[in-house]
């Protein structure tokens, strides 16, 4: 008998077993024990299917690397996972669900069929091969449902804190105009009209950085924009927030093209932003853009202390960043700054089909750069 008939005459004797099985992993000790049966059975009907059709070897390299192909329709497995999800299963328990329902096939074909001719392993190594492929669909879509949620709690966080915080950099604002404040009172008012703006700007690059892990990076809508204007805006509000510290600009070339004015302008923000705080203090920043013949090229130096060649690889990848520090450094009071900034410019700059680069020396200090090539505009839909 062949192992896709086996399965399926001996369906309730497999499930049995591997309701047993499953029972005694660490993971699955405590859970329903129906729960544990449900899925099983529709994933094992699938592998039965799979089984019985022909199979070419590169079909089959390509499922043992989890490449196999993807029907439209949610597969049993994925299905499988989404339920997991929902009864609080941990990834550990999904994958031990695998382990013991491929225990209990192979234990129970086993102690029924001599495995002795060449079609029996082939068979043995295809059921081990549609296992993974299930295993990794439903790995995939239980880390893919866990980020999602991640997302959707970051946006709303997000979203939540956003009002508030504009009313208070509202109500911060309507002192300032007051004239018959007394001076000290109208430094704190600056005070949380700037700290209000600050806090605006990481809720804004935490959302953008969540939703651009989804997949399709950050969007953006490019049309015709004067970069040239956006620049100085962007150094103007850098000045009146830090009236103590000099920023140089320098602006050459045709800046007009198809960007995302308001992102090019967050962009350039969080890099003046960053030469503000971690560059020498009492230096003096230098902002400039050229507009080349098939680029314009946005650079900010300032003078800081040479960042070493390890953190300039990880510089705008904060995931990484985080994940080499010593176990130790990652607690939250010991870290002052997310570090979503660079993150953020690098995916602008990137969704522009831009390249971003950084370089730091002695000499010449710590150097930004946004290289944003020509793009064809597109018209938006309220032209
Ligand atoms: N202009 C700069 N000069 C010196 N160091 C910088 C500069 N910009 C960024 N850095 C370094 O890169 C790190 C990451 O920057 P960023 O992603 O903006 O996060 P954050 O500013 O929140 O720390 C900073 O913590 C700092 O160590
Ligand atoms: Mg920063």
């Amino acid at each position: 008998m062949n192992l896709a008939k086996f399965i399926l005459t001996n369906l309730e004797c497999i499930l049995q077993e591997w309701e047993d099985f499953a029972s005694t992993l660490e993971p699955l000790m405590n859970a329903d024990k129906k729960e544990l049966r449900d899925h099983a059975e529709a994933v094992l009907k699938v592998i039965a299917a799979d089984l019985d059709t022909p199979q070419a070897e590169h079909e089959s390299i390509a499922k043992s690397k989890g490449l196999g192909p993807q029907a439209d329709d949610d597969t049993a497995a994925e299905i499988h996972a989404a339920d997991r999800v929902a009864a609080g299963f941990t990834s550990e328990q999904v994958m031990a669900e695998y382990r013991a329902l491929r225990s209990s096939v192979l234990r129970l074909w086993a102690r029924q069929v001599e495995i002795t001719s060449p079609a029996d392993v082939e068979d043995m190594v295809r059921f081990n091969e549609a296992i993974d492929q299930a295993l990794t669909e439903s790995m995939a879509r239980y880390a893919k449902m866990l980020r999602e949620a991640q997302n959707l709690f970051l946006a709303i966080l997000g979203h939540d804190v956003r009002t508030p915080l504009g009313a208070i950099s509202m109500g911060a604002q309507v002192l300032l105009q007051d004239q018959s404040l007394p001076s000290k009172a109208l430094k704190v008012g600056l005070r949380i009209f700037n700290s209000s703006k600050r806090m605006d700007a990481i809720v804004r690059d935490l959302l953008d950085f969540s939703t651009s892990h989804l997949g399709d990076g950050i969007p953006v809508d490019p049309y015709t924009v004067d970069l040239a204007e956006i620049c100085q805006g962007v150094v103007e509000e850098a000045r009146t927030f830090h009236p103590d510290r000099a920023i140089d600009m320098t602006m050459e070339g045709d800046l007009a093209g198809a960007w995302d004015g308001d992102r090019m302008a967050q962009a350039f923000s969080n890099l003046i932003s960053n030469a503000i705080q971690h560059g020498r203090p009492n230096s003096v920043i230098k902002v400039a853009i050229r507009g080349l013949d098939d680029a314009v090229v946005y650079e900010v130096r300032n003078e800081a202390e040479v960042i070493s060649p390890a953190k300039l690889r990880t510089l705008f990848d904060p995931v990484k960043r985080f994940a080499i520090r010593p176990p130790g450094e990652r607690v939250a009071s010991r870290i002052e700054n997310l570090g979503l900034g660079l993150y953020v410019v690098k995916q602008i700059v990137t969704a522009h089909q831009g390249e971003m680069s950084v370089s730091s020396s002695k000499d010449d200090g710590v150097v930004f750069s946004a290289r944003l090539p020509r793009i064809t505009p597109h018209r938006r839909n309220d032209d």
